[in-house]
C-alpha cells in the first residue's frame, strides 16, 4: 500500500477520479477488513476533493447506521426511506441533490451542507449493503461526474465483500 496519495493536479475532476481510482484500488486490495478499508477510502475522497463531509452509512436491521466517515460529527441512524440516504436505500439509486433544500425529508446532520450525493453500496446478492454520502458547503462542486466516479468506488466495495 502506498503510504500517500499521488493526485492529478489542476481542476479538472475527471483526471483527478482517473488518477485516484487505481490508488483506492491498491490501497484495500489484499485487506479483508470492512471498516478499515471505509475509512481509507473516506479519507483518500476528502484528501483528493476537500469536502465537507464524506463517508458511509451501514444497513443494520432496519437503519442506516454511521459508519467510516470524515468531517464534521453526524446523524448516526437513518430509517429505511427518510432523508437522501435512506431514500437512496429504499430506491436503489444514486441521487444528487444539488440545493438539500429543495429535497424534502433532508436530513440536515449539519446546515453548512448546501448539496449532497448519495450513492448505494450493494452486496454480492444485490441486496443494498449500505450508502456512499458525499455533502458540500457550496451549491456548485458535486455533480453527474462525481456521481459516475462514486458509482465506480462503490462497486470497487461490492468486489471486497
Ligand atoms: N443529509 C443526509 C444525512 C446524512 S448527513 O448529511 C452526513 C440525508 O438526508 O440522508
Amino acid at each position: 500500500m502506498a503510504e500517500e496519495l499521488k493526485l492529478a493536479t489542476g481542476i479538472d475532476k475527471t483526471e483527478i477520479y482517473k488518477s485516484l481510482l487505481p490508488q483506492l484500488e491498491a490501497l484495500v486490495s489484499g485487506e479483508p477488513d470492512l471498516t478499515a478499508n471505509l475509512a481509507n477510502l473516506a479519507a483518500a475522497l476528502r484528501e483528493a476533493f476537500g469536502w465537507w463531509w464524506v463517508g458511509f452509512y451501514l444497513v443494520k436491521q432496519d437503519n442506516l447506521v454511521l459508519g467510516p466517515f470524515q468531517g464534521p460529527i453526524a446523524c448516526t441512524r437513518i430509517a429505511r426511506g427518510k432523508g437522501v440516504c435512506g431514500t437512496v436505500w429504499a430506491e436503489r439509486k444514486s441521487l444528487l441533490v444539488p440545493d438539500v433544500n429543495s429535497f424534502s425529508g433532508h436530513i440536515a446532520c449539519s446546515s453548512s451542507s448546501v448539496s449532497e450525493i448519495v450513492v448505494p453500496i450493494f452486496e454480492k446478492q444485490q441486496q443494498v449493503m449500505g450508502v456512499l454520502d458525499v455533502d458540500s458547503e457550496r451549491y456548485d462542486v458535486l455533480d453527474e461526474t462525481d456521481m459516475l466516479y462514486l458509482e465506480k468506488i462503490s462497486r470497487l466495495i461490492t468486489k471486497l465483500l
